[in-house]
């Protein structure tokens, strides 16, 4: 049982969780993630790391309701204990001193470029962090990503904050004007992370994604994620989640990640109909 020390309620549906999990504080890197069960029969949800604290021997996970188990995991607070927290898992992202690099982030995706952006300044690199989401109160973590940015800009779809459109449309204004950039990493929603691929692609830079497939064991034995990366199957859990953008098939990973939508939404139609609340997380 992994014990919640801290939660926060960032906008509505997005909540951010600090939990108790000292052997895994202590070895995490930028770009992995944990797998957690709110309760024994429950499903295993995949979520990358957003921070850590390795003396305190805490993680930092940030969320937004999306199905059922999203939703349960929402009731969970301060104090709270979860079932399961397993990790880190998959790949470390390519922590090095590349010369400029841009940090890209899209919705609840911005949590995951925390770690990386923090990483890659700490390792010599000028640092540009672009955020967005549809609208001011959802773009997350602002105040963490200023301060391991060399330069941040927000953007929002409605253009109620920061300047207005995708997060897409700023960076090829960058690569247009900035010929120092080298890496880019985007990771958001799929569809941002594919516009981003194609932006990217006439320019001599490489973009990696962090691809969020639908996980069940997390050890690269049940093939719930798999990927084509350049033509060869690839696990997200053990081969990612980080991968080329220019690789990454992007119509059949879309494709895959909406395989279970309907009944999802069923699940979680019922969960809200018929299960009350009892108590600690839910039953
Ligand atoms: P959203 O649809 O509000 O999009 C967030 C931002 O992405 C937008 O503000 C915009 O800047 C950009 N974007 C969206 N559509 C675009 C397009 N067509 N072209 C270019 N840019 C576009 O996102 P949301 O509703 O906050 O959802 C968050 C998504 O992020 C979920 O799908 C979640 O699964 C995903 N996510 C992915 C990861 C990951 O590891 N890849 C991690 C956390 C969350
Ligand atoms: Fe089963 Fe990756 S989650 S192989």
């Amino acid at each position: 049982m992994y014990k919640i020390i801290k939660k926060e309620t960032l906008y509505q549906n997005i909540h951010a969780l600090w939990i108790e999990v000292p052997e895994i504080a202590r070895a995490v890197q930028p770009g992995q993630f944990i797998i957690l069960m709110t309760k024994e029969k429950g499903e295993r949800i995949p979520l990358t790391v957003a921070d850590y604290d390795r003396e305190k021997g805490y993680i930092d996970i940030v969320f937004q309701v999306a199905g059922k188990t999203t939703k349960e995991l929402s009731f969970f607070n301060e104090g709270d204990y979860l079932y399961s927290v397993i990790g880190p898992l998959g790949k470390k992202s390519d922590i090095d001193f590349f010369g400029t690099v841009v940090l890209v982030g899209g919705g609840t995706g911005i949590a995951c470029i925390h770690p990386i952006a923090r990483n890659l300044k700490q390792a010599g690199n000028k640092v540009i962090t672009i955020i967005g989401a549809r609208t001011k109160e959802l773009i997350i973590m602002e105040k963490e990503l200023k301060e391991v940015s060399d330069e941040l800009i927000v953007t929002t779809d409605d253009g109620s904050y920061g300047k207005k459109g995708f997060v897409t449309n700023i960076l090829k204004e960058k690569l247009d004007h900035d010929h120092t950039i080298k890496k880019i990493w985007a990771i958001g929603p799929p569809i941002m992370m594919k516009v981003t691929a194609s932006v990217t692609k006439s320019y001599p830079v490489d973009t990696i994604v962090s691809l969020n497939a639908i996980m069940v064991d997390g050890t690269g034995m049940c093939g719930s994620c798999r990927v084509s990366i350049g033509g060869e199957t690839k696990m997200v859990c053990t081969d990612g989640p980080e991968f080329d953008a220019q690789l990454v098939d992007w119509d059949e990973f879309m494709n895959r990640m909406n395989r279970y939508r309907k009944a999802e939404e069923r699940s979680l139609q019922y969960y809200e109909n018929h299960i009350k609340r009892q108590g600690q997380g839910e039953v």
